[in-house]
Formats: structure tokens, sequence, C-alpha cells
């Protein structure tokens, strides 16, 4: 059992991630790390007194000092500005990767063992620098992505079809903005698929809902993104790392020339387990989805050739 999580940024990503972690008794300890340390303390305690109703022995604690993140199993970057109405994944690019600079720092002095976790935006290029920072091998930092997105499409295929959540399976590449790559063809209710049970027109609101997701939920709350979403997204994560599941999951890893790409971060189904990201799953693309999956990659690689400008 990996005892100690650690989740950098405690605004509403990291405070409903937190506290799924402890609902789900996934961590001994749980440490926010936030510049604000009275917001970081204040988060930590009130999910503490969650315990008496949900049952967790899990301590809480929060800090603004990124020391405390010693000897974490599993580090979980969130922080990071959140985008604004309007604005692209991108728009946030210059200043979160000067952020993610400074927590990485922190992360590979205080724990070099654990893995990482990467949340914030824009997370496919975030992840991509995380591990050019690091050096460190590839299973041990990976992006999340993917699950959120599939999340969104299941819940609007059992909407569209009315049939149990339960039975919904959803696959979605490429990358976390407006050129990723919901795949209906690997899209299933029960093993069946969706292209049997919706008509094109239906499938193609899918998509586009799917790839608006994260702008929907922010267009409608206004004064903030997507958090309870995401924070599902990363607790499956953990669980499947901390439970060495063996779960395939599509999420941000690092292509070595997987899917004809090298040297680049971006959604792809993976195995995750024990060992971090155990490997990549490469699937059998169609001409079409392989396009979709090629156009996606060259939008991140072109994010990812400003790093060293924007730093
Ligand atoms: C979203 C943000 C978190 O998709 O990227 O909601």
């Amino acid at each position: 059992m990996i005892n100690k999580v650690s989740i950098i940024g405690a605004g509403r990503v990291g405070e409903s991630t937190a506290q799924m972690l402890a609902v789900q008794k996934l961590a001994q300890q749980i440490v926010l790390i936030d510049l604000d340390e009275q917001y970081a303390k204040g988060v930590a305690l009130d999910i503490q007194e969650t315990a008496p109703v949900y049952n967790f022995d899990s301590r809480l604690v929060g800090s603004s000092d990124i020391a405390s993140i010693k000897d974490s199993g599993i580090v979980i970057i969130t922080a990071g500005m959140p985008r604004k109405p309007g604005m692209d994944r991108s728009d946030v690019l210059s200043v979160n990767l000067k952020i993610i600079d400074q927590i990485m720092d922190g992360v590979m002095q205080y724990a070099p063992d654990s893995f990482v976790i990467v949340v914030s935006n824009p997370v496919d290029v975030l992840t991509y620098y995380a591990y050019q920072k690091t050096g460190w091998p590839r299973n041990r930092i990976v992006g999340q992505a993917g699950i959120l997105d599939s999340m969104r499409m299941s819940s609007f295929i059992a909407d569209a079809v009315n049939f149990s959540i339960n039975d919904v399976q959803a696959m979605v590449l490429g990358g976390h903005g407006d050129t990723m790559v919901p795949l209906p063809r690997l899209t299933t209710v029960s093993g069946v698929s969706i292209e049997q049970l919706l008509d094109k027109e239906s499938i193609e609101n899918i998509i586009k809902r799917t790839r608006d997701g994260g702008a929907e939920i922010l267009n409608l709350k206004q004064k903030s993104s997507a958090y309870d979403a995401p924070g599902a997204a990363v607790t499956t994560m953990v669980e499947a790392i901390v439970h060495n599941k063996n779960r395939l999951l599509p999420c941000i890893g690092l292509l070595q020339g997987e899917y004809g790409k090298n040297d680049l971060a971006i959604g792809i189904p993976v195995v995750l387990n024990e060992n971090g990201m155990d490997r990549i799953v490469e699937l059998n693309l169609t001409k079409e989805e392989q396009q979709a999956f090629d156009q996606s990659a060259q939008v991140i690689t072109e994010l990812t050739d400003e790093i060293q400008t924007l730093l």
C-alpha cells in the first residue's frame, strides 16, 4: 500500500480529489500543498471532519511547504491558473509552465521515487514537460485527460440510448482539447458498438459535446471549471496504481515509437498498475482515426515546441 499521496494545488480539483481519495480509503496520509497555507489547512480539516460519516482513517494535512510531500508514493499536480470562459486550455500554458517547473523541482527533491499524475492544463504539454525536466522513466509520469473525456462521452451515451451507465465503455484518445479523438467504433454498450445503437447524427453530436465537455461546464458555472468529474478521474488512476489493478484506461503517456510517434505526450490507452503506466496499448486505428490522431499530435507538438521560449 502506498501510504502517502500528495496533491499540489488545494483548489477545487485538488479538494475534490482529496475527498474522494479519503472516502475510497486509498491513502493513509493525504497532503494538500497550496501557496495559501491557511486555505490548504482549511480544506484538509474540512475533509478530515467528514471521516466520522465515511469511516476513513486517512490523515489530511494542509501545507504551503513543498517539503511536506516528502516520500509520497504518488504526487498529483493540480496547481495552476484555470482557464476562464472563452479561453482555450493552451491560453494558460505560459503561466502554468512556470508553476509546473517550480513544482517539479520540489517533487524531484522530496519525492524522487514517486509516481506523478499531471492534471493542470494544458495537460498534454505539461505532462511532456514533466518528463523532459525530470528525465524519469515514462512509467512514473502520467497525465489525466482521457478518463475524464471518456466519462463525459459515456454519460452522454447513457442518456442517448437510455441504458445503464454501468454498461457503457467509451474510448477517447488524442489531446485534451479541440482535436480530441473520441472513437465511436470502440465505444460500446455491453460490447455492442454504439454505431449499432445510435444514428450518425446522434454520434456526431455526442463526439462534439465530448470535445467541448470542459467548456460546457465552464460556460455553465462561469465561476469555475469542472472539478468533480476531474477529481473522480484522478481517483480512478490512483486506485489502479495503489491496488495494482492492471486497468486499461486512456491516459496521457510518453510515446516512444507507438502510434508512429516519438517524444510526444498524448492520450492513448495504457495499463495502470503498481508500476504506474506499465505499458502503452497500441490499437489498430482506421485510416480516418489515425488521421485525426495525427492532427491532434501535430497541435500538441506545436505547443510543446514553444516550451523553451516560454520558460
Ligand atoms: C476540463 C478541464 C479540467 O476538461 O480541462 O474540464
